[in-house]
């Protein structure tokens, strides 16, 4: 009998994290690495959010707390939901976990049975399949193409929709690409999502704020009441506050699912931590022109990098209107032979391509598989503008030596 559940033989290791681990090994190893694979902004937490954690540990507030959250970050969650997206929630309506990633996984949890399928957009953070195939759900994934600026189309949406699907899983901005989704975008979705009652919505909204050219954010049930108890509303403090290292992510959705997600937590992880959880209700009530001020240097660095990327020959990328990443197309350089480890070789795809990157350039990209799209690579600007150029400049140095 095998040590290890067989649920995990088709799950594998986050790929960002796979290299982001290389790209240490070889700095450790003194090569002058710029990493991009990480998905964290390059900020400090601002100083009123640690103070209000230093406060929170000098005033004791250091014991277990109820297990979906402290009746006063729920308050300042509804007080976030009804202030920036016009949502009403009571506090039975809302969860804290460690993370928005640990939500989701709650969220899959208490609603998959055996050969539930959940549609997901591709380009797709890489975690949602995954967590779909833990929860013994079955990933279907929508192709999304980079003409569409890698959106679906309601079309695309129809022909994933079976008697079987549960979950669609909506990001926006989305981690990889970047794309958005305008008020018109998710209206047409919303109207193949009413003629089927029988699907629910996981939109993941942690990019919310870093949204670029005046473009509005939108989730969906704000702009289609009618399917709010069908949605779960996925946030989080990692991306808009640079507190990834804290660990707290929000849901608000259908009491139903929110007591069975807590219930889950409650057997698992209990309540998130304290600490952060009084740091969280500072980032939510406190001052909020730190996000104005990283929307600013963020939109600066992806017309940096986008205008860099698009000035070396093969390579073709979308200006994107959020989040903190790129997903260039590396397409026109495949077929080309390249040294890598020692070895002339022709790039025969995006994995070889990162590999020859890393190896050339000393830069670390994630290659579009890992996101569910071959022949592109992602990108994460969250590095400053210095580490931009010199990487940009390595990568087409490194392009130009391709034959
Ligand atoms: C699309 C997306 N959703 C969720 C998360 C998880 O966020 P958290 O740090 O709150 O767990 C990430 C983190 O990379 C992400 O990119």
């Amino acid at each position: 009998m095998s040590l290890i559940a067989n649920a995990l033989s088709n799950i594998k290791p986050s790929p960002t994290i796979a290299v982001s681990m290389k790209a240490n090994e070889l700095k450790a190893l003194g090569k002058n690495i710029i990493s991009l694979g990480m998905g964290e902004p390059d900020f400090d937490t601002p100083q009123h959010i640690k103070n209000a954690a230093i406060n929170a540990i000098n005033q004791g507030d250091t014991k277990y707390t109820a297990v979906d959250g402290t009746a006063n970050l729920k308050k300042a969650i509804i007080n976030k939901f009804a202030r920036e997206n016009q949502l009403s929630y009571k506090a039975s309506e809302v969860i804290v976990s460690t993370g928005a990633k640990q939500v989701i996984y709650n969220a899959l949890i208490a609603t998959i049975n055996p050969l539930d399928e959940v549609i997901i957009p591709a380009p797709y953070w890489v975690s949602y399949p995954d967590m779909v195939l833990l929860a013994g759900g079955v990933p279907v994934i929508a192709q999304s193409s980079s003409e569409n600026n890698f959106k679906i189309t309601p079309d695309e949406l129809k022909s994933k929709i079976t008697s079987k699907t549960k979950w669609l899983i909506l990001n926006s901005p989305s981690n990889p690409t970047g794309a958005c989704y305008n008020q018109d975008e998710l209206q047409s979705l919303v109207e193949v999502l009413i003629e089927n009652p029988h699907v629910y919505i996981l939109t993941d909204d942690i990019y919310e704020h870093l949204i670029f050219d005046d473009l509005q954010f939108y989730t969906l049930p704000q702009i289609a009441p009618q399917l709010k108890d069908r949605c779960l509303v996925v946030n989080g403090v990692s991306k808009a506050y640079a507190m990834t290292g804290w660990r707290i992510g929000y849901g608000a959705g259908p009491e139903k699912l929110i007591k069975a997600m807590s219930m889950i937590q409650s057997q698992s992880t209990s309540s998130p931590s304290s600490i952060s959880q009084a740091a969280s209700v500072e980032a939510l009530n406190g001052n909020q022109d730190y996000i104005q001020q990283g929307k600013k240097i963020f939109q600066e660095r992806r017309d940096l990098v986008v205008s860099m990327l698009n000035k070396i020959e093969g390579i073709e990328c979308n200006q994107p209107n959020g989040a903190f990443y790129v997903f260039p197309s590396c397409k026109k350089l495949l077929g080309k032979k390249a040294v890598i480890s020692g070895v002339e070789q022709i790039i025969k795809d995006d994995n070889d391509f990162a590999t020859y990157l890393l190896e050339e350039a000393l830069v670390a990209v994630v290659p579009g598989v890992a996101f569910g799209a071959s022949g592109f690579f992602r990108i994460s600007y969250a590095a400053s503008e210095d580490f931009l150029k010199d990487s940009m400049s390595r990568i087409a140095k490194a392009c130009e030596k391709l034959k």
